[in-house]
């Protein structure tokens, strides 16, 4: 029998964070201030082993998860993270396994990605203003780097490609119909982030959420938009096309319009421990227990716990308050 939490919410989805590094320093996840020279990453001798990855997904796919997410961070500055995506690629019961990029090391490693299983990704891409861009990126990069990874990833077949932009007011909004237009053309499913309370160093405030509401009314009165039914049970985007069928776009408005009622993700950080919600307080180490020889059954057990204790539905009871609790960060448990 597969667990289900509180909320009889069964464990579908499990993602995997493989390193708190990123060469970026986006001001909604990693401000440059906080993210400095002096910054203490983990050594790598804390994170979890490729192995120690996979042993967790297997015995996850076990409890009923069929889907697996790669994140960090920048997961492709983990080295030899296409060994990792052989490994996944090669256990049963594993329907889909996805990634989420910046995408400026997609030029050099698409192919061994595609090669060593990766089915498809998502990259994040706020807006096509260069200056916009780089103000929101910390000046690590510009737009045609980005976009020369997304057009290697799509030669290299990591397909459908779904591009991720996060929405702040007063920062970007004015360009989401650029974007729009340009990942239409190009028929790249484009999803818009409410801009989200996780963590506690970005210094989020409500004011500063451009919602999904708004994005769609601008989108809609140039490109007409329909609404369409959700993908699959669970799926975090609401689904809109184009009139003219020429594509769609989804919304991701976790402030706006919460979905933890359909939350099937189970989170596994880079150190190995387990988080139940993206904005988590605290963890359940698994690598400690792995570490001093626990089981499969040990491990199966701990997690099956964790599972049915689950009682997590933060984006429903969000609070100015709960903004500012501290959290588990962005840059440490991925997207
Ligand atoms: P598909 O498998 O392509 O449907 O992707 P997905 O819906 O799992 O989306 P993805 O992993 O690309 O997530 C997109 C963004 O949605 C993330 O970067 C987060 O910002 C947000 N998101 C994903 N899962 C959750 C969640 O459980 N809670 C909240 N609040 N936000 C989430
Ligand atoms: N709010 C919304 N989305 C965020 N992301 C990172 N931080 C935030 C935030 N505070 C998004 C990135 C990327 C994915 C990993 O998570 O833009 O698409
Ligand atoms: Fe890096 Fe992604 Fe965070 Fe930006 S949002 S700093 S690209 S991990
Ligand atoms: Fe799931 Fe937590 Fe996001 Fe709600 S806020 S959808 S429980 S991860």
């Amino acid at each position: 029998m597969f667990p289900t939490d509180q909320f009889q919410r069964p464990m579908r989805d499990l993602r995997i964070s493989v390193t708190d590094r990123c060469n970026f320093r986006c001001t909604y996840c990693m401000p440059a201030d906080v993210f400095d020279d002096h910054y203490q990453f983990l050594p790598h001798s804390d994170l979890l082993t490729f192995e120690e990855i996979d042993r967790i997904a297997r015995i996850a796919v076990k409890m009923g998860v069929v889907k697996l997410r790669i994140t960090g961070g920048e997961p492709l500055v983990r080295k030899g993270i296409d060994q990792l995506i052989g490994m996944l690629n090669q256990i049963p019961g594993v329907n889909d396994i996805a990634m989420t990029s910046n995408g400026v090391l997609l030029p050099q490693l698409a192919e061994q990605l595609r090669d060593a299983g990766l089915k498809r990704i998502s990259v994040s891409l706020d807006t096509l203003d260069d200056t916009v861009f780089r103000q929101m990126n910390g000046n690590r990069s510009d737009v045609d780097q980005v976009i020369a990874g997304i057009q290697a990833a799509e030669r290299a077949g990591l397909t459908p490609i779904k591009i991720n932009a996060v929405i702040k007011r007063g920062v970007n909004d004015h360009t989401v119909v650029d974007l729009a237009r340009f990942c239409k053309e190009r028929g790249y499913t484009l999803r818009f982030i409410e801009y989200m309370d996780v963590g506690t160093r970005n210094g989020w405030r409500m004011e500063d959420v451009f919602t999904a509401r708004e994005i769609i009314e601008r989108i809609d009165a140039v490109m007409p938009l329909e609404p369409i039914d959700s993908g699959y049970f669970g799926e975090v985007a609401e689904r809109w096309r184009y009139r003219d069928g020429s594509g769609e776009i989804g919304l991701i408005a976790s402030v706006t319009q919460p979905f933890c009622g359909t939350c099937t993700r189970l989170r596994v950080s880079p150190k190995g421990s387990l988080y139940t919600c993206l904005f988590a307080q605290h963890g359940i180490s698994l690598r400690d227990p792995m570490r001093a020889g626990a089981s499969d059954d040990e491990i199966t057990a701990l997690m099956q716990r964790v599972w049915t204790q689950r009682a997590d539905r933060y984006s429903e009871i969000r609070t100015s308050e709960t903004a500012r609790q501290s959290k588990i960060e962005m840059n440490y448990i991925g997207g």
